[in-house]
């Protein structure tokens, strides 16, 4: 299994704006039967998010759904806050979310690379405070971008937002984990094929590497824990489980 997956993995763009790009793009069918692995229909998993919201967020205060991809959480997010915005680095994700979305929901999807510097600063001065969504994001970038991206969530939410954050995060060897994900010699599942061949490569996100990327210095926890994230069926019956961590935060 190990040289099929080094010769999908070669065909991944370096840059990674490129290859979210290029991934989106080739995107033909997303949802339970579709091929992008963590778009599954939204089951059991949202409960702890709506507990957390409730019991931390002010929902009078717009949210950001960051890293939105085709908008399915963002559609879950828009009816409990007066106004919803997914943002995401690939045109064509952001494409793809307005297609699905049609015109029921007031959201607004964006192209926008949320590690940029001043980026939050910008979308503060559209919106002021605001609630922050992350699911799948910070697990999938590199140290200084994950700095860079939570060092734009202190801006965006400034004194009265929250940060919910939520990843996938396996502590097992890269094999094992694409072992847990259906993989075996000679067969590698469709979104997971996908997924290895065309974005980056994903790392894992815990409290260790929350800690880091948010120092405890601008950044209090309100709430954090396990959560399994629930990705399409790759194999056996029902969706996929992966570990994952989750947390809500405010600035100090
Ligand atoms: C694993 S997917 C998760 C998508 C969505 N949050 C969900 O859970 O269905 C990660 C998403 O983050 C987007 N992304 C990656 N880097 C980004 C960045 N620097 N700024 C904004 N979006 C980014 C990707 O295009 C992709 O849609």
């Amino acid at each position: 299994m190990i040289p099929e997956v080094a010769l999908l993995a070669r065909r991944t763009p370096r840059d990674p704006a490129r290859a979210w790009e290029g991934y989106w793009h080739g995107v033909r069918a997303t949802g339970t039967q579709g091929e992008v692995l963590w778009d599954t229909d939204i089951g059991p998993e949202a409960e702890q998010y709506a507990q957390s919201m409730e019991a931390s967020m002010d929902c009078a205060l717009p949210v950001l759904d960051v890293g939105c991809g085709n908008g399915r959480w963002t559609r879950w997010l828009a009816p409990r806050f007066p106004a919803a915005v997914g943002v995401d680095i690939a045109e064509s994700a952001v494409q793809r979310a307005r297609q699905e979305t049609g015109d029921g929901h007031a959201i607004t999807f964006r192209a926008l690379d949320l590690t940029l510097p001043g980026s939050g600063h910008m979308l503060h001065e559209e919106y002021g405070d605001m609630n922050v969504f992350v699911r799948g994001v910070f697990h999938v970038l590199r140290g200084p971008q994950r700095d860079q991206l939570a060092q734009n969530l202190h801006a965006l939410v400034g004194r009265r937002g929250r940060v919910l954050l939520t990843e996938t995060n396996y502590r097992g060897s890269p094999l094992s984990y694409m072992q847990s994900l259906g993989a075996m010699p000679g067969r590698i599942p469709l979104p997971l094929r996908k997924a290895i061949g065309g974005i980056p490569v994903p790392g894992r996100f815990g409290p260790e590497e929350r800690r880091a990327a948010f120092p405890e210095a601008a950044w209090q926890v309100v709430t954090d824990g396990p959560v399994t994230i629930e990705a399409v069926p790759m194999g056996g019956d029902g969706t996929t489980g992966i570990p994952g961590y989750f947390a809500t935060m405010k600035t100090r």
